[in-house]
């Protein structure tokens, strides 16, 4: 099978795709043939070995997982002993393990992990395009947030992947929206629900007074420290970006409990059969109307190298999926000829 393969850490072109065995299936799991897989900012991240923290996980001289690729939407191939959620030919969506290799023709998930039945009327390059930002933006908001219906909260960074998942779900949740993202993105993120819409380029939300019970900082890029005084009595900062500063402030204020908060979370260590649930859950807002992916470009497998060079541009909008199978890439054509897409 032909994957996504790096050896060594770098820029975009240490990236290359080989030849590989296509994975064995053993009890409990299932094979999955790979249509459509995605490049996020993790992605990016863990080619490049940037910042340096990140290399405590992903192996500190050298890369520990060469296989590229985190999620996936195709159709269950084969099944192993024991597995009954699945059979073949289930059209799945989701998110193998670090170092299975989603970009891959082929990917083995076990069948209690990250992984569902992909939402009926959406293809697998679409159905791909949702699941980083959900599984992301959900436990943020849900839990680290609290979020509740009738309260105010800001997303920043919201019509990238993350951010416009985020706006999608604080809706859903019954939140009043502010999305901050740059004048061209504006009527997309009021058509992903925003209330208000700010153009950072223009406007700097930091500089309001007591007016969000919820910042969620999706791209990291303003700190609690900035953000405190426009938040309400009780409100709380979340970011998904670590720095020295949030790893201190989020057990500080966790215990001094009565002011303004800070968290960050790390969503992609939880247990992934939790994540499979979620997935389930966004399975059913997809079908409802309630969530719909927002797909920045599809690029086919061979042009992975321009589709992480698209990542660290850092204003992608939405995800950035990777054709891998012909269906896939007709996708594309097909979303062209609607205009979807950016
Ligand atoms: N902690 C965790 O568990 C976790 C999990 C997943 C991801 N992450 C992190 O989440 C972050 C976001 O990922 P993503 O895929 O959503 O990123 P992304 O798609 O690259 O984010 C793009 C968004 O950022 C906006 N943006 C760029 N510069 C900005 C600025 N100066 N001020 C405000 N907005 C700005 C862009 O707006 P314009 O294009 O309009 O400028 C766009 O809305 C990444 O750092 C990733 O590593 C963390």
């Amino acid at each position: 099978m032909r994957a996504a393969m790096f050896d060594r850490y770098g820029p975009a072109e240490v990236v290359r795709i080989e030849e590989r065995p296509v994975p064995e299936v053993g009890d409990g799991e299932v094979l999955v043939r790979v249509d459509a897989s995605a490049v996020g900012v993790t992605d990016a991240v863990s080619r490049s070995g940037s910042p340096w923290f990140a290399r405590l996980f992903f192996g500190l001289r050298r890369p520990k997982y060469p296989m590229l690729g985190t999620e996936f939407a195709g159709a269950i191939e084969r099944v192993g002993a024991g597995v009954t959620r699945f059979a073949p030919g289930d059209r799945v969506f989701g998110a193998a393990e670090v170092g299975a290799g989603a970009t891959a023709e082929f990917v083995v998930v076990g069948e209690h992990g990250a992984i569902a039945q992909a939402p009926r009327g959406l293809d697998a390059a679409h159905a791909v395009a949702t699941v980083d930002g959900f599984l992301t933006a959900l436990p943020f908001l849900r839990d680290a947030g609290e979020v509740r219906p009738g309260q105010s909260l800001l997303v920043n960074g919201a019509s990238g992947t993350v951010g416009s998942a985020a706006v999608q779900l604080a809706k859903h949740l019954g939140a009043s929206v502010t999305a901050v993202t740059s004048g061209p993105n504006a009527e997309l993120v009021r058509s992903l629900g925003a209330d208000r819409v700010i153009d950072y380029t223009r406007e700097d939300f930091t500089a309001e007074r007591g007016a969000y019970d919820v910042i969620f900082d999706a791209v990291g890029k303003r700190s609690f420290g900035e953000c405190r005084r426009a938040l309400t009595a009780h409100g709380i900062y979340l970011t998904t970006v670590p720095t020295g500063a949030i790893m201190l402030q989020t057990p500080l204020t966790r215990v001094f409990r009565r002011g303004r908060r800070a968290a960050i979370a790390f969503t992609g260590l939880r247990d992934s059969s939790v994540k499979g649930r979620e997935l389930e859950q966004l399975t059913s807002l997809v079908e409802s109307g309630a969530f719909v992916p927002v797909v920045d470009r599809i690029l086919p497998l061979d042009e992975l190298v321009a589709a992480h060079h698209r990542v660290e541009t850092g204003h992608k909008v939405g995800s950035v999926v990777i054709a891998v199978s012909d269906a896939a890439e007709r996708a594309d054509s097909v979303s062209e000829a609607n205009g979807a897409g950016a």
